[in-house]
């Protein structure tokens, strides 16, 4: 029989990733979701879609990682070899606006999890395997360059401190009980499923709207902010492949190149022969209180012991968004076009 995951935060961008990774290798994937009202699966619609078929491997759960007992219910329910917490307020500038919710979410939603794994696992005697999605904004204003699991945190953000106290509740989970627990510290990852507020998908969506005629401005907060930018798809190999060791450990995935916002919006413009110039403004909404200047990992010890590497540069990663977003706004030009017909 294959192996059982459930992961939490199924319907975002590296929820659907992993989804499709590891039913591809035949686990049962079983996934949380948050009840909405307006649909929330968009990104992993494709993968739902055996559902009548009879072999069913993706089942989604109502929970809330703010709903201990749903957790719970969920963990029992499920009986999981693998849990991958991907579940978060992700968006650093809104934590500063929200900043009691992201801390109950991303660190106290997370001791909800671990417990409710150390009580099956206790209760069971089985083997409960866990991921935790921790960050390099955790480094903020960094201590050295570039970044590495032994680097110390400065976190500048409500996010950046939430994820720092869930990434150690992790390495207490596994000292004191010995539960296999792993941190990845991912640097920023991206793809064309990224949310649409994420400065890179912000950029690509707005050149790909403006070559239509969609739109005609861009708003943006710091151009000279530098990230280690890489793509989704090579991030959720990394998650499966910490466990698969033989111990718990956490490692930095990351590229190894640091390219600033101002690059991005190059590549991302020059690519449609446009130049961001004529139609990007700075507005300070979209400054943060305090801003995360330069990040660079090192993922030696990824590369060294689980054999990862990332496949995409940030170049090739842009233009990859870039050309997904295209296909969209030519869809958006194309209803428009019908709308006036009509
Ligand atoms: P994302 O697209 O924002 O997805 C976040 C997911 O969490 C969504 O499925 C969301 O559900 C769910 N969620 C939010 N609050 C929840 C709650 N209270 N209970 C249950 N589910 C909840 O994020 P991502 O980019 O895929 O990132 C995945 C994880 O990696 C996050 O923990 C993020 O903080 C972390 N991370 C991301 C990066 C990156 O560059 N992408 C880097 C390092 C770490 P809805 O669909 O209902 O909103
Ligand atoms: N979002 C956004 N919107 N960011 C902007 C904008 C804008 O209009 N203009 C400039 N930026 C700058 C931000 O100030 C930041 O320095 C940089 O672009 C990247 O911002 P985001 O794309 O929002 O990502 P992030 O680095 O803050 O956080 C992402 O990566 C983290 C890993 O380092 C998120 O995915 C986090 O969840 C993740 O942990």
């Amino acid at each position: 029989m294959g192996k059982v995951a459930l992961i939490t935060g199924v319907t975002g961008q590296d929820g659907s990733y992993l989804t499709e990774l590891l039913l591809a290798k035949g686990y049962a994937v079983h996934g949380m979701m948050r009840r909405a009202s307006v649909f929330t699966t968009e990104r992993i619609d494709h993968l739902y879609q055996d559902r009548h078929e009879g072999d069913v491997r993706l089942r989604l759960h109502y929970g809330d990682l703010l709903d201990a007992i749903s957790v719970r219910r969920i963990i029992s329910e499920v009986k999981p070899d693998e849990v991958y917490n991907l579940a978060a307020q992700s968006h650093v500038r809104t934590s500063f606006d929200q900043p009691v919710y992201t801390a109950e979410v991303v660190s106290i939603g997370t001791v909800h999890l671990l417990e409710a794994i150390r009580d099956y696992r206790d209760s069971t005697g089985k083997e409960v395997r866990f991921y935790q999605a921790s960050s390099s904004e955790m480094f903020g204003k960094v201590r050295e360059t570039p970044q590495t699991e032994y680097t110390p945190f400065y976190p500048r953000s409500p996010y950046a401190c939430a994820k720092v106290h869930a990434h150690w509740q992790t390495v207490n989970y596994r000292e004191a009980y010995g539960l296999f627990a792993c941190n990845g510290i991912l640097f920023n990852h991206e793809s064309p499923r990224r949310g649409e507020t994420f400065v890179t998908r912000k950029i690509t969506r707005a050149a790909a709207r403006i070559k239509f005629g969609l739109q005609d401005r861009l708003f943006l907060g710091n151009l000279d902010a530098k990230r280690d930018w890489g793509f989704a798809g090579d991030y959720v190999d990394a998650m499966w492949r910490m466990l698969q060791q033989e111990d718990p450990d956490d490692y930095v995935v990351a590229t190894g190149e640091s390219c600033s916002v101002r690059e991005f919006l190059d590549e991302a413009f020059s690519s449609l022969d446009l130049d961001w110039h004529d139609c990007v403004e700075i507005d300070p909404r979209y400054l943060r209180p305090t801003e995360v200047d330069v990040l660079l990992g090192d993922a030696s010890k990824a590369r060294d012991i689980l054999g990862w590497k990332p496949t995409l540069t940030m170049r090739q990663l842009c233009r990859m968004m870039v050309d997904a977003d295209l296909q969209l706004a030519e869809q958006e030009r194309t209803l428009a076009d019908a709308s006036h017909l009509v």
